[in-house]
């Protein structure tokens, strides 16, 4: 590598700083006096997703994984902070001015049964995006639809059918054709394994791992479940209640977990079943997940942590760099 090409950061695709998302929720009170309160699902949150990355979100079901997707994607408004896509702070920009970038980032979600629209043939599903982004129509359009198909694993003539005549993998590999068909930059995946079987399962991380290579695919791969994510991710970032707790190569991650809470993570048995699987408990843990209304001072592992000290409860740790490449927000590794 030359000298300009070491100094030459690597390319952003998708960024957040000090990211915050909070919902306002009615509560409170007595009849006709409604304090605001807030979940803050995210809530403080700096990630840097560099071009060709593939970064893997994974946390307890709750703390914020599919916020922080959507807001990155300017899906939800942020309540403070910046998200900025390909270079272009996304944070105040109007419906309008989002629509021509929208091509560029796509979200594939969870549940493949929903997100298809039952009434449209496949191929009618697929050419969409072409077509309202005025890249092609016709022809042309259907010829991109065969390609995407192939690409996906399934045959052209499916373009004829409907999302009913599939099973639950198949129609995930087209809810996945759809997120690339317009060749975007970066794509969100929100636990798009989840409501599939165990085989099926790993076929699509292979799918993702495939697209990637393809397409030079940048890629958001959000789970609760770390295991799933070694093998594809380039980087882990492990999140709860609102924040990044730990972030770093799989290696560094799976092998020298940094953070009490990625521990306690790692060191959960799976569960075969996906649905009790979504809400095992953590063994190791102390005390109870706090709400995510909670406005903390301190560190918001400490309630549960069995390493917490005093400085934990007082103080909020930030995100710092242990070794190269592998970050954690915890008052043991800090000087
Ligand atoms: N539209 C909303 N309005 C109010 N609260 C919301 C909304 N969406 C999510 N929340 C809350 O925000 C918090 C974070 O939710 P989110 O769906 O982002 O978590 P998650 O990590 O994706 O969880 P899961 O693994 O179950 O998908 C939760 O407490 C949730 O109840
Ligand atoms: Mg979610």
């Amino acid at each position: 590598m030359n000298e300009a090409a070491m100094n030459t950061p690597p390319f952003l695709i998708s960024e957040a700083v000090d990211l915050k998302l909070h919902y306002p929720i009615a509560g409170g009170g007595w009849a006709g006096r409604s304090a605001t309160r807030y979940v803050r699902a995210v809530d403080g949150v700096d990630l840097a997703i560099a071009q060709g990355e593939a970064v893997a979100l994974v946390g307890e079901s709750g703390c914020g994984k599919s916020s922080l997707g959507r807001a990155l994607l300017r899906l939800e408004d942020p309540t403070e902070g910046v998200v900025r896509f390909d270079g272009q702070d996304l944070t105040a920009l109007s419906q309008a001015l989002l629509r021509p970038l929208r091509r560029g980032m796509q979200m594939v979600f969870q549940d493949p049964f929903s997100s298809l629209n039952p009434r449209m043939k496949i191929g009618e599903t697929l050419a969409e995006p072409l077509r309202v982004h005025g890249i092609e129509t016709g022809r042309q359009a259907r010829e991109t639809v065969a390609e995407i198909l192939h690409v996906v694993g399934l045959e052209p003539r499916v373009a004829e059918r409907y999302p009913h005549e599939f099973s639950g993998g198949q129609r995930q590999r087209i809810a996945i054709a759809r997120a690339v068909i317009a060749r975007p930059k970066f794509v969100v995946a929100d636990e798009p394994i989840s409501a599939l079987d165990i085989s099926v399962q790993a076929q699509i991380i292979d799918l993702f791992d495939d697209l990637k290579a393809r397409f030079s695919l940048t890629y958001l791969f959000i789970s609760h479940d770390l295991a799933v994510v070694r093998h594809i991710a380039d980087r882990v970032a492990v999140m709860y209640l609102g924040r990044i707790v730990e972030q770093g190569g799989p290696d560094e991650v799976f092998d020298h977990p940094l953070h009490p809470y990625t521990r306690a993570l790692l060191d959960a048995v799976p569960i075969p079943d996906p649905e009790k699987e979504r809400h095992r408990e953590i063994a190791g843990l102390v005390g109870d997940v706090p709400s995510p209304t909670t406005v903390f001072q301190g560190c918001r592992f400490a309630s549960r942590c069995p390493h917490a000290m005093d400085i934990c409860r007082q103080r909020d740790p930030v995100l710092e760099t242990v070794t190269a490449g592998h970050s954690v927000a915890c008052w043991l590794h800090m000087e």
